[in-house]
């Protein structure tokens, strides 16, 4: 979304006459409280109007240009000069700062090479503090839509999806690493594809720093919780695949339930709409897949020593998603 430096109408750069694009354009994070605090108050001085001022986590992709994409734009604050060059981070500042009048000797002062790098230095340490309350934005939103961060306990809940599926690909790895009968190879072949189909859904969610640092624990986990029952046949596999899912539809419901949850304003932004959708979908697919594992086991419950196992994998995937939260 644009502020038009003549009229402040919205407009966009198809609608803008070529002499309003000859003004320096600051590209700031509108999401970010502390950013669009002083992004406000820089606003409100003498110059502002000659400033075209684009607010990144509002505005469609055209608007930013062809040199910025979105991410980049939300991670750092940047300045286009009246000229077109394109500028970041405390060179943006100094940039900002000279087109405003009151500001201008501040803007020229801090331009200077060593004192902007000391500059740079301390908006770097900004920016590392500033993860505490403003994480890195989902990178996949619906064109067109506004890119907003998710909260964070909705980004804990994505890395134990993440997790889970990454484990849930290795399940069928190990099954498939020493299973012989045809129905169960079958079974496993297509239940792989769509746990790696769940997978990349949940990778399109959830920036790379926000995923969890034990996956090589959680793929060895997965691998192990399929190889292990594999060696003993199709009985044990079924009666694992259906504890492991019956814990995965319970823990999709409740990020459902807590997505419901939120207030009817969050509910109707696209982003939180488009996620409960992938998560509806992949949940579909554990319970039809608990389903089918229950029907492979047969009609009798699992007993002795399958019986401990299966509580053993449930009691494991409720404790690594508790670990995921976190790490
Ligand atoms: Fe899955
Ligand atoms: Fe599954």
């Amino acid at each position: 979304m644009i502020s038009s430096p003549v009229n402040g109408l919205q407009t966009t750069p198809a609608q803008a006459p070529i002499s309003e694009w000859a003004c320096p354009t600051v590209y700031f994070d509108g999401a970010c409280p502390v950013c669009s605090r002083e992004i406000a108050m820089y606003q409100r001085q003498p110059g502002a109007d000659q400033v075209r001022w684009v607010d990144v986590a509002r505005c469609s992709a055209d608007e930013l240009g062809a040199d910025l994409n979105r991410e980049a734009a939300l991670a750092r604050l940047h300045m286009r000069r009246a000229d077109g060059q394109l500028v970041s981070g405390a060179e943006a500042f100094t940039t900002l700062w000279q087109a405003l009048p009151r500001w201008a000797w501040l803007g020229r002062l801090l331009s200077f090479r060593p004192v902007l790098w000391m500059l740079e230095a301390a908006y770097r340490a900004f920016l590392w503090v500033r993860q505490t309350w403003r994480p890195a934005a989902i990178p996949l939103q619906p064109q067109g839509t506004t890119a907003v961060a998710l909260p964070k306990p909705i980004v804990a809940d994505l890395r134990t999806d993440h997790a889970g599926e990454t484990g849930a690909v290795c399940i069928y790895q190990g099954v498939l690493h020493f299973a012989r009968d045809p129905a169960l190879r079958d079974f496993a072949t297509r239940h792989m594809a769509t746990e790696q189909s769940h997978l990349k859904s949940v990778e399109a969610w959830l920036a790379p720093a926000d995923r969890s640092r034990l996956l090589p624990l959680w793929r060895l986990s997965g691998w192990l919780t399929g190889a292990l029952p594999a060696l003993f046949g199709p009985r044990a596999v079924y009666a694992t695949i259906e504890a492991v899912e019956t814990f995965v539809d319970q823990h999709y419901e409740e990020q459902v339930q807590r997505l419901n949850a939120m207030g009817s304003t969050a509910q109707t932004q696209p982003q939180i709409k488009n996620l409960r959708a992938t998560l509806i979908e992949c949940q579909g697919d554990e319970v039809a897949h608990r389903d089918e594992a229950a029907r492979g086991r047969g009609q009798h419950a699992p007993t002795g020593l399958l019986r401990a196992w299966c509580w053993l994998v449930g009691f494991g995937s409720r404790a690594a998603v508790r670990v995921c939260r976190y790490v």
